[in-house]
């Protein structure tokens, strides 16, 4: 039996509407909202972020992130045996959105599902694929985050509209003789559902509840340091390795001062760690998988590096996988 996954190959992709802090600005300001680029940057590092045209939803973005990862790990859509897509912002309530990309990649037969994590949906994902491949039920999995975030921001409150993006990232996990995939580690915490929620639901035909998104930022900036330190830690010991041991640290593209200060706990050099977060804004599930791309094919992550994903976000949940490249 394999004992190890381990990622073949990367792709991403960003809807080509690119929205600076000025351009949000000025839509804000047509309703009476103030805010600018300057204290957008100030508070997280964010310059511009993508959103996506009327009439294209998750799916659409995670194929073409998928078609791009099928590329670089030289395979095509049929020797996929395992479809994982993470998401918070879904197609449709059902089928999934996996079943929806399995269809548009044009093939048929391998099991497809969502996980449902918001930010940390990726580390879900991939940790969930990990242990199918294992066990021996898939050899060649494609997990992919995807959002479409904009169609859940409420434009009337500045404290949120602001952070988030669309986009989606991808991965080849294969079964493999070596690591790969060298240690995870996942939880959920559901008191603290109500500091970030999308407090809606469909009912009856209608929407009942306030389909946007709700944030109380400082409760989640607070808990999201301490939890993704804690993640990192139990990580590495699961996999019997040190800080000194990673090459690059990319945690969740939320917030530059919630990501520096993750590093600076774990005693990183700044240097180690991925930063998206100022071109993507906070693209949630697929924040991680878009950044690990963006860095292997920059050629700052090369195949050998051990690498920290961390996630973080509604829940509360978090985690963290450890691997080698
Ligand atoms: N423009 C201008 N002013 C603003 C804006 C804005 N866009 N937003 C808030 N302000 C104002 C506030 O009204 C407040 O004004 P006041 O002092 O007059 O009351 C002031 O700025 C400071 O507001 P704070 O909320 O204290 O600002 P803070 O420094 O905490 O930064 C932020 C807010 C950026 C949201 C921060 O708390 C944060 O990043 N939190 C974590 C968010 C996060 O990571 N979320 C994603 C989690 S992942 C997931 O699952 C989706």
């Amino acid at each position: 039996m394999t004992s190890y996954s381990r990622i073949t190959g990367t792709g991403s992709y960003l809807p080509p509407r690119r929205v600076t802090n000025d351009d949000l600005a000025k839509q804000l300001a047509e309703r009476g909202i103030e805010t600018s680029d300057q204290w957008i940057i100030e508070r997280t590092g964010i310059r511009a972020r993508h959103f996506v045209d009327d009439g294209v939803n998750s799916s659409d973005l995670a194929l073409e992130a998928s078609r791009k990862a099928l590329e670089s790990a030289g395979r095509v859509a049929d020797d996929v045996d395992l479809i994982i897509v993470a998401t918070s912002t879904p197609d449709m309530v059902f089928p999934s959105s996996a079943a929806i990309l399995q269809h548009k990649l044009g093939v048929a037969g391998c099991p497809a599902f969502d996980v449902q994590a918001v930010c940390s949906g990726f580390v879900y994902a991939l940790t969930v694929a990990d242990a199918m491949i294992r066990t021996g039920t898939a050899r060649c999995a494609l997990v992919v985050g995807a959002e479409v975030f904009s169609r859940i921001l409420d434009f009337n409150d500045r404290t949120t509209c602001v952070l988030f993006g669309d986009g989606a990232g991808a991965v080849i996990l294969e079964a493999s003789d070596e690591p790969g995939i060298l240690a995870s580690d996942l939880h959920a915490d559901g008191k603290h559902v109500g500091i970030l929620c999308v407090p809606g639901h469909v009912s009856g035909g209608e929407v009942l509840g306030k389909p946007l998104l709700h944030m109380d930022g400082q409760a989640v900036f607070k808990l999201a340091v301490r939890v993704l330190e804690e993640a990192a830690r139990t990580t590495l010991a699961k996999a019997g390795r040190t800080e000194a041991d990673i090459d690059w640290l990319i945690p969740h593209q939320a917030n530059i001062r919630i990501m520096e200060g993750t590093a600076k706990k774990l005693k990183m050099s700044l240097d180690k760690l991925i930063v998206t977060v100022h071109e993507h804004g906070n693209t949630s599930a697929a924040s991680i998988p878009l950044a690990l791309d963006e860095a292997v094919r920059s050629g700052k992550v090369k195949k050998g590096d051990t690498v920290m994903l961390e996630g973080v976000g509604g829940g509360f949940t978090w985690g963290a996988v450890l691997l080698d490249l």
